[in-house]
């Protein structure tokens, strides 16, 4: 069987404006099975218009169409059979429509209305639709400067949110292609486009101003109709268009909507021509999947607050809208404020939303009793609902969450045996679903959910394994290479509102990294050749402002944003590693890049001129920043992890920034202090360094800072700084604290990579390693990742002395396998292997040791009963709470009478959570392990 035949990474897609390219997967069970050979053939009206003829090749990726001109507007059938080794036959079939192809064949200009500037009420375009007989089909083509949402008939044409979605406006703007068969009737139909400020209009960035792109929202939009007999109807936007006001008072991504249903709409005459029309750039097909509701929550608590205020809490912290069933008004309006968490009080907790104010009003009579309704141009980051004007006896079953985001398909699995981790991994999930929305934003909740190429750059590789990102990275890449150039580079923001800034290592770097991601997880090697400009523009401009030592050592830095190895109240906050050896390790890491596209693209000059830079600095980074005996200037965990993982240093300084980056996680009693630029790397840098057992105890660290620390406190989501949420439930009060960042998920990359050892080797994973590491702490790991050839499957488990590996290789690709606790590597076809064999490996591990902290051991309720009950009043000397932060052997070797004490407390917690200190163990209750609030969330 052939499966996922898809045209250019969709599914039977319409609106198509590029060449198609197709891609389908072979399913087969057998051995060993790769592709012989296929042939392609596309047929339009019966018609074949492309016949590949067959073609002995095991390419099954991006073949691209070259038949006859396409034409537009027109619904092509597509065959692909395949041939395998086996001589099997494969078949699949497709479709694609294409889209408008060019601005020549559309019919209607661009129309505006005549509101008065300040006006922030939403305007509404109608145009009756004449249909004189039976729809065959029929799409609406449309586009906004603002964002739009078009009814016929008063029926939503279409599921897209947030259309036309962000752009770089001045540049490139999409158009969306919609299926309105279904909506049309025979006779005369009201077709009506409402008009919301988004992100062309509304207030937008950290300085809440309005009008980035304009300060008039405008509509281009063209109905084409075609009737059973063949007949072809169609009907643009032009100033025959009328104007009416609408429902919706105004409407702000960071404020929220103001509806009323009582409202008087009057109507305002015709629509006139747009006169700033041209100050909007080239008009392009939808590129990436739009925004939609993807999931549904009902209320799962109400709650009084001490306030006495009614909240409710939807359990899950997310990008979303709510939908109401209006229920009937106690006050003159119903209003709906977010908020992503209570206070440690249980009170509504919005001070971290700064400006982003976050209130849905809705004004109605009594008819409009039981009317559903939800918001159309907005969305706001939130966990809980605060409910006014309905009384505090409102039934919670009316309020729906509607998680929204761009529409990807989820492309893995993960399962641990630790409930936290489980939960950590659901957390780095909706850190991608809350903030790809249209773009890669830094988060969604407050004045700011900006397309912060940092953030993209550190997060990219976790989130090409859980979603596929190709169309949305290509789609944002386009922008970012968009308004980039040789003179500041790139910008920190995409679409850059923040105007002309030097761009900055680590976050311009994503113009180089984040490529190079996708085409390793895609094997996509035309888009590659797309952006190749941009990753060279952008190596060049660093090489333009480096010093006379090769180096680069000027100009603003967000050095290792965030990291904790700074001093406490200083309020920089890019972390004590030396910025211009984080900018300078960036430097060489895209150069490096860099030499590696101009080899898969074939530019053998570019090549050598990019492996001769990286040499370069590589060896001016030893001679500034190494000491002879391999001594690094910045101590920091980030630079030692720079210095390894961008394979900066050699021989015996190797080794010597090992024991260095060792002894300093030491210091912090294996704690991470890195940032944005040395988390996602730090694990991985210790399991390729042979410290997997390091990297799993720094990973599965339950206290501050680390990842499962947010965990304990209840996050669904992944939190911008390591303590968000502070020990006693306070928040980080320095104005930027969002609970849901997906930075620090970039960890799920290591998840897969190293503890479940799945890795490409070869752009698309036509080549990859199964490396399966023993992780302490974890007996059981069960990954599978869908690729562009089919799916990949690693289920490892270590128990009972008994270590099993169950694997699927799927056909076409080939694997490099190496087992656990077994010499060598093979290489393995496709096909499933079992493997069984025996250990005197134990991956269990104690959860309490004399490793833990004082602290710990107290937080557990058992813990504190123990020490009452052994050593009655000791919790209550005023001077213990400063050895909570010493671990049991640090007090031990302070005052070793203790010992017998600490043990005791320590092996009876142990004996409640199912382990003991010497390793030994019970039953354990992975459910009771999870922090209340969590116990009915599955990982699907
Ligand atoms: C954003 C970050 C971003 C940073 C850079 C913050 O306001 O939320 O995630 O990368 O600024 O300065």
């Amino acid at each position: 069987m052939l499966k996922d035949l898809k045209v250019s990474h969709r599914r039977e897609p319409i609106g198509l404006d590029e060449t198609p390219r197709f891609s389908w997967k072979i399913d087969s069970s057998a051995n060993d099975v790769w592709q012989k050979g296929y042939r392609i053939q596309v047929s339009a009206k019966g018609k074949i218009v492309w016949d590949s003829g067959l073609q002995e090749k095991d390419t099954q990726l991006y073949v691209p169409y070259e038949g006859e001109p396409l034409l537009p507007f027109t619904r092509y059938l597509v065959q692909v059979t395949a041939w395998d080794s086996y001589g099997q036959m494969h078949q699949a079939r497709t479709s694609f429509e294409t889209g408008v192809l060019g601005r020549e064949n559309w019919i209607g200009t661009w129309i505006t209305h005549e509101f008065p500037k300040e006006e922030r009420r939403c305007p509404v375009f109608v145009r009756t639709v004449p249909v004189p007989g039976r729809v065959k089909a029929a799409r609406l083509y449309a586009t906004a400067a603002g964002v739009y949402e078009a009814r016929i008939n008063g029926e939503r044409a279409g599921d897209a949110l947030l259309a036309p979605g962000w752009t770089s406006y001045h540049h490139r703007l999409q158009y969306q292609t919609i299926d309105i068969t279904d909506l049309l009737r025979e006779g005369d139909n009201e077709l009506a486009i409402t008009l919301g400020c988004g992100w062309y209009r509304g207030y937008l960035g950290f300085d809440d101003r309005p009008d980035r792109y304009g300060d008039r929202t405008a509509l281009l939009a063209m109905v084409r109709i075609e009737l059973e007999g063949g007949q072809v109807l169609t009907l643009g936007t032009d100033t025959d268009w009328l104007v009416r006001e609408g429902e919706i008072l105004s409407s702000e991504l960071y404020y929220g909507e103001v509806r009323d249903l009582t409202a008087e709409k009057r109507a305002l005459g015709h629509a006139v021509p747009f006169a700033e029309k041209d100050r909007l750039g080239e008009l392009v097909a939808q590129e990436s999947e739009p925004v939609r509701v993807t999931r549904r929550f009902p209320v799962a608590k109400r709650i009084v607050t001490p306030k006495g205020e009614l909240v409710f809490d939807f359990s899950q912290n997310m990008a979303g809208i709510v939908e109401v069933t209006l229920p009937p008004l106690t006050g003159e309006k119903l209003v709906i404020s977010h908020a992503e968490t209570l206070d440690r009080d249980g009170n509504f907790y919005m001070e971290n939303l700064r400006t982003a104010v976050s209130n849905d009003t809705y004004i109605y009579g009594p008819s409009d009793v039981g009317r559903a309704v939800m918001p159309s141009f907005i969305f706001h980051g939130f966990r809980y609902i605060r409910v006014e004007g309905a009384g505090m006896d409102v039934d919670p079953a009316a309020f729906t969450a509607c998680a929204i985001h761009s529409d990807m398909e989820r492309t893995s699995s993960l399962t641990v045996s630790n409930p936290l981790v489980q939960r950590l991994l659901m957390n780095v999930e909706w850190g991608q679903r809350s903030n790809f929305v249209d773009l890669p934003t830094d988060c969604p909740q407050r004045n700011e959910r900006l397309g912060w190429t940092g953030d993209a750059q550190v997060f990219c590789r976790a989130a090409a394994i859980q979603f596929d990102t190709a169309l949305f990275f290509a789609k944002w890449l386009r922008d970012v290479a968009a308004e980039t150039n040789s003179e500041h580079g790139v910008p920190h923001v995409v679409p850059n509102i923040l105007g002309d800034r030097d761009g900055a290592a680590a976050w311009s770097d994503a113009a180089v990294i984040i490529p190079w991601n996708q085409y390793m997880a895609y094997g996509d090697l035309d888009l590659l050749r797309e952006q190749y400009p941009m990753m060279r523009t952008w190596v060049e401009y660093i090489r333009s402002k480096a010093s006379p030592n090769g180096l680069w050592q000027s100009g603003f830095q967000y050095g290792d944003w965030l990291a904790l190895d700074i001093e406490a109240g200083s309020g920089d906050r890019t972390g004590g590693t030396d910025r211009y050896l984080v900018a300078s390790a960036f430097y060489a890491h895209s150069a490096g890049i860099l030499q590696d596209a101009a080899h898969a693209l074939g530019y053998e000059e570019d090549e050598r001129e990019y492996g001769a830079l990286r040499e370069e600095i590589v060896r001016a980074i030893g001679e500034e920043y190494v000491t002879a005996t391999g001594r690094l200037v910045s101590e920091t965990q980030t630079a030692c992890v720079l210095m390894l993982h961008f394979d900066l240093v050699r021989g015996e300084a190797k080794e010597r920034v090992l024991q260095t980056l060792i002894s300093n996680l030491a210091r912090h009693r294996n704690h991470l202090t890195t940032g944005f630029v040395g988390t996602p790397y730090l694990c991985h840098c210790l399991s390729e360094n042979g410290r997997h057992d390091l990297s799993a105890e720094v990973f599965l660290k339950e206290d501050f800072p680390g990842w499962l620390y947010a965990v304990k406190k209840g996050a669904t989501t992944v939190w911008e700084r390591w303590d968000s949420v502070k020990p006693d439930g306070s928040f980080d009060a320095s104005g930027m604290n969002s609970l849901n960042h997906y930075a620090y998920g970039a960890i799920a990359d290591w998840l897969y990579g190293k503890v479940a050892g799945i890795a490409p080797v070869l752009p698309g994973y036509r080549r990859f390693v199964v490396r399966p590491r023993l992780t302490p702490g974890l007996e059981e790991v069960d990954a599978r990742v869908e690729t562009v050839y089919g799916t990949i499957e690693c289920h490892t488990v270590c128990r009972d002395g008994r270590i099993t590996v169950d694997l699927v290789i799927p056909p076409g690709t080939r694997a490099d396998v190496a087992l656990p606790e077994r010499e060598g590597e093979r290489e393995l076809g496709s096909g499933h292997y079992h493997y069984e064999y025996e250990t005197k490996t134990s991956l269990r591990r104690a959860r309490f040791t004399t490793e833990s902290t004082l602290g710990e051991l107290v937080a557990e309720e058992a813990g504190r009963r123990c020490f009452e009950e052994l050593s009655p009043g000791m919790l209550d000397t005023p001077m213990i709470q400063y050895a909570y932060g010493m671990t049991v052997a640090e007090l031990i070797a302070m005052a070793p009478e203790g010992e017998p004490l600490y043990l005791a407390v320590i092996d009876a917690l142990n004996a409640s959570w199912g382990s003991r200190r010497d390793g030994t163990h019970g039953k354990i209750d992975w459910q009771n392990c999870l922090p209340e609030s969590q116990d009915n969330l599955t990982n699907k």
